[in-house]
């Protein structure tokens, strides 16, 4: 069972003033939760245990954007570097979709994914590259369409993972940090399409919500 770097309830990270962060949302941001380099060291890590698992087999790894953009390159970085300097290694190639859902009555949830032609994933090690998961039922959907192409295996990696009572379950492969059910931005996950441009994962002010609110 996958874990991940627990942050408890109780922890809020750090002073954002002990960081260098971008002029512009300098007023915006309340604490710095995870910083950049945190996440890099953890994302070290998480390559290894992967490769451990999966790296006996083509890889395609499955970036879900937009959020999951940053993960994704810095993750194949560290992935390619073992991949390039261990005894046996296998070929990696990349896709990307965009996924949509909706949810109607709260029950089942229906997606519709935007992006790549999955039948390439037939007969590979499918790596699903995520930044977050809340819930889990829209990974659940993803994934039991992913089944359909018949891949020879598929595994998630989830940077963040928010800890949710009453939540139904769902647990991916590879876990970052396992985080209390705050807000957070940056390092490509948005507010509104803003702070994906901040390397920190930092918490909001509530006022900032106002300000970029769509
Ligand atoms: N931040 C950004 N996007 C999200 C979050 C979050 O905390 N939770 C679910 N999507
Ligand atoms: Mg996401």
């Amino acid at each position: 069972m996958a874990h991940g770097l627990q942050i408890k309830d109780e922890d809020s990270g750090y002073n954002k003033n002990l960081f260098c962060i971008p002029k512009h949302y300098e007023e915006d941001l309340e604490r710095v939760f995870i910083p950049h380099g945190l996440i890099l060291d953890r994302t070290e890590c998480l390559a290894r245990d992967i490769m451990q698992d999966m790296g006996n087999h083509h890889i395609v790894a499955l970036c879900v954007l937009k959020g999951g953009y940053r993960f994704f390159a810095d993750l194949l970085d560290h992935i390619k570097a073992l991949n390039q300097n261990g005894d046996k290694s296998v070929p990696i190639t990349v896709d990307f979709v965009r996924i949509k859902s909706y949810c109607k009555d709260t029950c089942t949830e229906k997606i519709s994914i935007v992006g790549e032609e999955l039948s390439t994933l037939n007969g590979k090690n499918v790596l699903v590259v995520e930044d977050i998961i809340k819930t889990g039922r829209t990974m659940k959907a993803l994934l039991s369409k992913l089944k359909d192409n018949e891949p020879k295996m598929v595994k998630v990696v989830s940077l963040l993972i928010k800890r949710i009572y009453r939540s139904p379950g769902y647990r991916p492969d590879y876990i970052g940090f396992e985080i209390p059910d705050k807000f957070v931005v940056g390092y490509a996950l948005d507010y509104n399409e803003y702070f994906r441009d901040l390397n920190h994962i930092c918490i909001l002010k509530e006022r900032a919500k106002e300000k970029y609110k769509s």
